[in-house]
């Protein structure tokens, strides 16, 4: 049997290439994505052959990634549970198109992953896989063997060879891509404890961040992120730009109790400066370009929107048809919103739109006002009109 595997060079997927190749009698095929995550793609390589890969596939995602997962996520202000910017979550369903496309082209009747059959991530490759080919084989090595520790699989690796690299010792399971990191495990799980400052990757603590605050202008098109201090940045860049500028600054740091997938409630510890800039930039430019009724419709389905993406449902056509809501949205979300970024905190300093919904004469409290008081006074009496009459026939609302 052929098997592709979804590989990250960690200890678990090492110890699963190592363990299907022995137990399905298996070929196998490790295929490793690379979403921007801070590795050595041809350590990566060589480490998946030492394993016992009977071939590595190393696949460059991140622009993919970028325009088709991460933005449009940023544009529908998905955020699960109000902070999560779903690094994770949005690459899972990028992952899994990808490893049914490698095992259909390389003739492989089963695909498998190394997550462990108590998490989300285990739910969302799974998804992925059967909404493109549901004849294929999901394994789950990490969930199905009899390793039950993390020193068995440490005497496993030892056992067959495999190269323990030194972040095998780490107390955390750590994930990461261009969107931003996530840090869970070890002390994280009791969710009394104290952070302790190895659990942070790319975010200074915002209280030894600089003293002199950085400013940054951020430009979207149709609700998309484009350009930084007016000059034009490909996805790549512009993120990591955003990554190094927020992370300096103690920008994105998420220390939150999160609902998972398995109905378990779990500590995790995210750092997203990037995704935390851009969701602020870019709903600040909405409040501006879109209306009243649109923007809060769009609120209640970002909420819909990352609940189907923390869960595993990105091939749904739930999501297309948000998706269709969303890009009707976004027609006029064109302008600049300027930053400051300070020891952890964002505030805004500046807009700057062609498209703002925005009436002086009628905002203006001043001279330059407008607005018709009288039609004002004409709605008001209007609107309460169930007020008055109630009152009327049952006496004072405040003692019904
Ligand atoms: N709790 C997070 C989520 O469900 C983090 C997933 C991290 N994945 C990992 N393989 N470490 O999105
Ligand atoms: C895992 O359990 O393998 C990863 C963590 C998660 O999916 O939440």
């Amino acid at each position: 049997m052929k098997i592709v595997l979804a590989y990250s060079g960690g200890l678990d997927t090492s110890v699963a290439l190592r363990w299907l190749k022995e137990n399905h009698d298996a070929e196998v095929i490790a295929f490793c994505a690379n979403l921007g995550q801070p590795e050595d793609f041809q350590a990566i390589r060589e480490k998946a052959l030492a394993s016992g890969a009977c071939k590595v596939i190393i696949e460059d995602l991140r622009e993919e990634y970028l325009r088709d997962y991460v933005f449009p996520a940023l544009r529908a202000g998905a955020l699960y549970e109000r902070r999560y910017t779903m690094a994770a979550p949005l690459g899972r369903p990028l992952i899994a198109r990808h490893l049914v496309r490698i095992a259909h082209a390389e003739g492989a009747e089963a695909v498998a992953h190394g997550s462990t059959g108590k998490g989300n991530d285990q739910v969302r490759f799974y998804a992925g896989v059967v909404a493109h080919d549901p004849a294929l084989r999901v394994l789950a090595p990490c969930a199905e063997w009899e390793l039950k520790s993390r020193d068995e699989e440490l005497a496993y690796a030892q056992r067959f060879g495999i190269p323990v690299s030194a972040t095998a010792d780490s107390p955390f399971s750590m994930d990461g891509s261009l969107w931003g990191t996530s840090t869970e495990c070890g002390v994280i799980d009791d969710f009394r404890a104290r952070l302790p400052r190895t659990a942070y990757q790319l975010t200074t603590d915002p209280q030894e961040a600089p003293d002199t605050p950085a400013h940054v202008a951020i430009g979207f098109e149709r609700g998309v992120p484009v350009s930084l201090d007016g000059q034009r940045l490909a996805p790549m860049e512009l993120v990591r730009r955003l990554t190094d500028l927020g992370g300096r600054h103690g920008v994105g740091r998420v220390d939150m109790v999160e609902n998972s997938l398995m109905g378990i409630k779990n500590r995790a510890l995210y750092e997203s400066p990037a995704g935390a800039i851009l969701h602020f930039a870019h709903r600040e430019l909405e409040d501006l370009t879109i209306d009243c009724d649109t923007l809060h419709c769009k609120a209640e389905l970002a909420l819909k929107y990352s609940e189907l993406v923390y869960r595993g449902q990105w091939w749904s056509p739930l999501r297309k048809a948000l998706d269709a809501f969303v890009e009707a949205s976004q027609a006029h979300v064109n302008g600049s919103i300027a930053l400051r970024l300070y020891k952890g905190g964002i505030v805004v300093e500046g807009r700057e739109t062609a498209d703002a919904l925005f009436d002086y004469g009628l905002t203006a409290h001043d001279g330059a006002d407008r607005f018709d008081h009288p039609a004002g006074i004409g709605f008001a009496y209007v609107w309460s009109l169930p007020q008055r009459i109630r009152a009327k026939l049952r006496g004072p609302a405040s003692e019904l």
